[in-house]
């Protein structure tokens, strides 16, 4: 029987599969909720410096294909999910934070802070696309990327990823993988969901969501195949240095697959568990661990990013 495990950043995930950050990750109870289950990680809800209400309700709908929301990055603020981690520890997972500053120094102090914590990756989420910045958001100004990241790689030990956006754009790509190479960030998350996005009740003739005039970002299936085409680029584009977490649209331990041949060394799955709740962390690896041993692979590293070209 073939176990999926795999490595990010050199720490050992016990499979393939764990939690996106933003679903059902904000309260204790939740987070205990994934410990207890077969997410291999325990990934935190972003979190800010001071705790925020998230932005006016209602904020999220399900649709048949995925999840649209304006959020708002609902939050306890970062000194409570630094209570919880003691907590969390008795899990025996990886637990990974996830930041979101408002100004690069908001980001030096939440990533120093959670370098000196128990947990053991922190992500800095630059992709959030709920949240109306002056002037050009931090995703989209490599300027800015590279004062960021100035400042925050040597403030300790702990591997610290981005959270990154779809690039629809290679170029654009190109060049953050250029800062990703220059930094030698060790692991990356993609895709967020894919902000812009407006869905219209044509009975009503409104929005569906409150927040922003109804924009908002969206996920699940609609976004599968920008995730795959996002990880498999920065796949090619970063070779075996840098671990890639592949998010958007993992319904099955097909879809895990489909991420796996593309180059992906671990999935978040949100949507699903947003859906299905904590099964789905075992559904969906052993529906992955029946791929694998059907065609006869041992283990993820047999068959990562050996996409087959027409
Ligand atoms: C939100 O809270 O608005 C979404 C968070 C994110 O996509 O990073």
């Amino acid at each position: 029987m073939i176990t999926a495990k795999t490595k990010i950043a050199g720490i050992e995930f016990d499979s393939y599969i764990f939690n996106a950050s933003g679903i059902k990750d904000g309260t204790l109870e939740e987070l205990e909720e994934i410990g207890k289950s077969e997410s291999s990680a325990i990934m935190l809800k972003s979190c800010t410096i001071e705790p925020r209400k998230g932005n006016e309700k209602p904020r999220e709908i399900n649709l048949p294909f995925g999840y649209f929301q304006s959020e708002g990055l609902p939050n306890l603020g970062y000194r409570k999910y630094l209570e919880f981690i003691p907590k969390l520890k008795q899990y025996k997972k990886p637990i990974i934070a996830s930041v979101v500053g408002f100004s690069l120094e908001e980001y030096r102090v939440l990533v120093k802070t959670f370098q000196e914590s128990e947990v053991d990756l922190i992500e800095v989420n630059l992709s959030c696309p709920n949240i109306v910045e002056e002037g050009l958001p931090i995703v989209y100004n490599f300027e800015k990327i590279k004062e960021l990241l100035d400042k925050i790689s040597n403030l300790g030990e702990k591997p610290i990823g981005l959270k990154l956006p779809a690039y629809l754009c290679y170029v654009l790509q190109e060049k953050m993988a250029d800062l990703i190479k220059q930094y030698n960030v060790p692991f990356i998350a993609s895709i967020n969901s894919v902000g812009n996005a407006l869905i219209i009740d044509p009975g009503k003739e409104t929005t569906l969501i409150k927040p922003q005039k109804g924009f908002g970002g969206l996920s699940g299936g609609y976004i599968k195949p920008i995730a795959l085409g996002n990880v498999r680029r920065f796949y090619e584009l970063l070779k075996d240095k840098v671990s890639i977490m592949g998010v958007g649209g993992i319904k099955t331990g097909q879809d895990a697959f489909e991420f796996l041949l593309a180059g992906a060394d671990a999935v978040q799955v949100g949507t699903t568990f947003e859906r299905e709740g904590v099964n789905c962390f075992q559904r969906i690896n052993k529906e992955l661990e029946e791929i694998l041993e059907k065609k006869g692979y041992s283990s993820i590293s047999d068959i990562r990013g050996r996409l087959k070209y027409l």
